[in-house]
């Protein structure tokens, strides 16, 4: 039994997997021994998703069958919809709207299989990774005042996720985008939310408290929230007066943290980050509005060349594009973690059944200093 203290976890080994791998070093992340670069800008979300439950990409029939089976599963019940619109009427965020509805699923849950039985929590997942687009898509329209619209079944995951917020057919290049980005999500080793949802599942909770858990734990924003802190930045910026070099000047006089800079594992530029900033500026020209880009790569670079963040390993993660992305693609900031749990979802499943296999209960320990052999006082002596 090691007496070391590991603050944060950092660096614990806890369980061998074959889902996906962080090279911090170098900065390449695999899912199942394929290159991110390979699978964002070859495979669609559903090939990764299947790939990461399945452990093997998927022929044209096997694909097939599977985006029936997740659009056979998109409709939710009119109870989950009305609770939601109680929610948009109380102001709720979309993030714990999310998360109260995703909780909520487990009521209209057609199996309840023994939490053992991974087929059938594997088809529980499913259920979830396939309505949860349905669910973020409705509570956009709900808090604008608008109906929800009913998913269909002939478009894609990210196509019908669009479809069902702005209820007209999507543009290819949204639908590229958003369905690059939600692969660019899907996947990175015992972070935080993926460990959480490991350590629920490793009780034998069902599936629902897992990735209930799990959204909980990305919504904080050194974690899952920081993409949308990077876009209230660049607001921020384009509502004052600053230019982004001088915002972020005071920012680190300040000694503030830049959201989107910084992580646990990679020392040098998140591989996903690269490839968010490439679509940023691709939708930079074709909207013909950079400011968001601009915005952005001016803050990167004065961290980078100025402040020599880089150098000491505090590089551009995956939220730092992320932001502009979305917003360029129409999407309020507060939509941006809520969307990054419709990809991730498909990782915490397959982190939280791959450890069933070989099963133990995540029980850490503490090292105690508090009293020993304190004297009982009965209240009226206190
Ligand atoms: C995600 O783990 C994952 O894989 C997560 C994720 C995924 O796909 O699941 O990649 C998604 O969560 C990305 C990270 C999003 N969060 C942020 O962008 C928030 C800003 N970043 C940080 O707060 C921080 O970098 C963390 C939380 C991401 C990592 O924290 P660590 O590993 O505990 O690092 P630390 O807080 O100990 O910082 C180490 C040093 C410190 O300097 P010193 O005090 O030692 O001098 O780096 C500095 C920090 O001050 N630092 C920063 C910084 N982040 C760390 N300095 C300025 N700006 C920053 N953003």
């Amino acid at each position: 039994m090691s007496d070391e203290l590991n603050l944060g976890l950092d660096g614990v080994l806890v369980t061998e997997s074959s889902l996906s791998h962080v090279d911090g070093e170098t900065g390449r992340l695999i899912y199942r021994g394929y290159a991110i670069e390979d699978l964002a800008r070859e495979a669609s979300f559903e090939e990764v998703l299947y790939l990461l439950w399945h452990g093997e990409l998927p022929d044209a029939d096997a694909l097939s069958s599977f985006e029936d089976a997740l659009a056979d599963e998109r409709p939710i019940d009119d109870d989950v919809v009305e609770t939601l619109r109680a929610l948009a009427a109380a102001d709720e965020t979309p993030m714990a709207a999310l998360r109260t509805a995703t909780s909520m699923l487990s009521a209209y849950e057609p199996e309840h299989p023994d939490p053992e039985d991974l087929d059938a929590s594997l088809r529980q997942g499913r259920r979830i990774t396939a309505k949860m687009p349905t669910i973020l898509a409705a509570y956009d329209r709900l808090r604008d005042g608008d109906e929800p619209i009913e998913p269909r079944d002939d478009l894609g995951h990210a196509a019908n996720f669009l479809y069902m917020r702005d209820g007209e057919e999507p543009d290819e290049v949204a639908v590229e985008t958003l369905d690059q980005a939600l692969t660019l999500h899907a996947d990175h080793g015992l972070n935080a939310s993926t460990f959480t949802t490991v350590v629920v599942s490793s009780t034998l909770a069902d599936v629902y408290n897992a990735i209930t858990a799990g959204i909980g734990a990305l919504a904080g924003p050194l974690h899952g929230g920081a993409n949308q802190d990077v876009m209230d930045i660049l607001l921020e910026i384009d509502d004052s007066d600053l230019d982004p070099r001088e915002w972020v000047e005071e920012a680190i006089d300040e000694g503030r943290r830049i959201p989107g800079f910084g992580h646990r594992v990679y020392q040098v530029k998140d591989p996903r980050a690269l490839i968010l900033e490439e679509r940023s500026a691709e939708l930079a020209d074709s909207t013909g509005d950079d400011r968001w880009y601009d915005y952005a790569k001016t803050i990167e670079d004065y961290l980078t060349d100025e402040v020599g963040l880089v150098e000491k390993g505090i590089a551009p993660n995956v939220d730092f594009y992320s932001g502009s992305v979305y917003y360029q693609l129409g999407m309020p900031a507060d939509m941006y973690t809520p969307i990054f749990v419709m990809s991730r979802v498909g990782g915490w499943l397959a982190h939280a059944l791959e450890y069933r296999e070989n099963n133990r209960i995540i029980r850490p320990r503490a090292r105690y200093v508090g009293e020993t052999d304190a004297e009982f006082v009965p209240i009226d002596q206190r």
